[in-house]
């Protein structure tokens, strides 16, 4: 979805794997397709929203493709359930790649 404001923010939201093929290197695959394809349309960022506890998603966004937590918002989906906001600069993404690629 497009940000109101800042034309070239994308949000990602209810990203999910069925459950059964989880564990198959399908979530970062497609997510890389999602963002290169938003790159296309001349997206430059996106952000998301994910529960401080859910580490298999964390994962993946921080360490598989390079989102960065920039808030941490505590009872945010009620007492107890904090959530990061985290975000993907598209630049920097592509910029990674390209090292590795080299
Ligand atoms: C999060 C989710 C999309 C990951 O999809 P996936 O296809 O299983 O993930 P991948 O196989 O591509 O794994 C990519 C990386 O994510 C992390 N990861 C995935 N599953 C993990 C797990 N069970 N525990 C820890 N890290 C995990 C790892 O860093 C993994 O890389 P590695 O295998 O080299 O260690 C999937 O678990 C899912 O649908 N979860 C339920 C919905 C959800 O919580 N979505 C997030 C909403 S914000």
């Amino acid at each position: 979805m497009r940000d109101w404001e800042d034309l070239e923010k994308a949000y990602l939201f209810d990203y999910a794997i069925a459950e059964d093929h989880r564990g198959q290197n399908i979530g970062v695959q497609f997510l890389k397709v999602i963002i290169a394809n938003l790159v296309e349309q001349g997206f430059l960022k996106m952000s998301l929203t994910v529960d401080v506890e859910n580490a298999p998603a964390i994962r993946l966004y921080e360490d598989k493709i390079g989102f960065e937590i920039k808030q941490h918002n505590r009872d945010e989906y009620g007492q107890g359930h904090d959530r990061y906001i985290m975000e993907l600069d598209f630049n920097k993404f592509l910029e990674s790649r390209n090292k590795l690629a080299k």
